[in-house]
């Protein structure tokens, strides 16, 4: 039976979000749409889309066979692919492998300085809020995530960062960092959602140190649609 795509669910910043007429399955529809600073700063970045969602599918898809359960079901088009339908966490899960961006403003750590040891932070997905840091403790007495939960969550995001920084360094990409999200199934699984993309990943060119993502946007340095098709590039080519 094939599915078909119905009403829209929810609009994001980047991303469209459909019912299908399976109830377990939405498509998710990856526009060209930027933003930096929580929407202050608005854009686009020519064929982003298209690259987020064939990176973004692609990279799911060797995580899985890695043995990371994913969202990923079917790449339909470009920009459009089916997914697994979860409740998302309300946590953002970042792990740095190097300095930079937030992490360099508070801590005072120039970036480009290496970690002895990755790091994992949470912020509360929460926008009005601009997605505050916090611990786990803060996650456990909101009710965000159960300590099964968290403790999934946290081994899944260091088997990623094992994964994806191999794949990258294969292209001669550095893994500075990057943002993942999680969700639920209907009996609970936790599965990694979301994408995976130049938009949530800090990626530097491992020769000359060139950002290759969308650090290029939010400092209004340019290049940033070249750069997206430069990491196409080299990882699917
Ligand atoms: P940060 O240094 O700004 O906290 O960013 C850490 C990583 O998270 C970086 O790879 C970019 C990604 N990120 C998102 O995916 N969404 C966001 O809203 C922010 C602020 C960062
Ligand atoms: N979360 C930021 C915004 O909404 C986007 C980003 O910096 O990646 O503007």
């Amino acid at each position: 039976m094939s599915i078909e795509v119905r009403e829209m669910l929810y609009e994001g910043k980047a991303k469209q979000v459909f019912a299908t007429t399976d109830p377990a399955i939405v498509m998710v529809h990856y526009k060209d749409d930027a933003t930096a600073g929580d929407g202050e700063k608005k854009g686009t970045i020519r064929d982003k889309g298209i690259v987020n969602n064939k990176l973004s599918n692609a990279l799911m898809q060797k995580l899985e066979k890695e043995g990371v359960p994913t969202h990923f079901v079917k790449e339909l088009n470009d920009r459009d692919t089916l997914v697994k339908k979860v409740d998302i966490v309300p946590l953002e899960v970042i792990i740095r492998n190097v300095a930079a961006g937030h992490f360099s403003l508070r801590m005072g750590v120039a970036e480009g300085t290496p970690f002895k040891q990755p790091i994992l932070e949470f912020s509360y997905k929460n926008d009005d809020l601009h997605d505050p840091f916090i611990n786990h403790y803060y996650a456990l007495a909101l009710d965000l995530a159960t300590q099964t939960e968290i403790d999934t969550i946290t081994e899944y995001a260091f088997k990623v960062n094992e994964v994806l920084r191999a794949i990258l360094l294969d292209a001669n990409i550095r893994l500075i960092d990057f943002k993942l999200e999680f969700g639920r199934l209907p009996d609970g699984t936790i599965i990694l959602a979301d994408e995976i993309s130049p938009d949530t990943c800090r990626f530097w060119d491992a020769a000359t140190g060139a950002h290759l993502d969308k650090d290029l946007f939010r400092r209004d340095m340019g290049g940033e649609a070249d750069a997206y098709q430069e990491v196409m590039r080299r990882l699917l080519g």
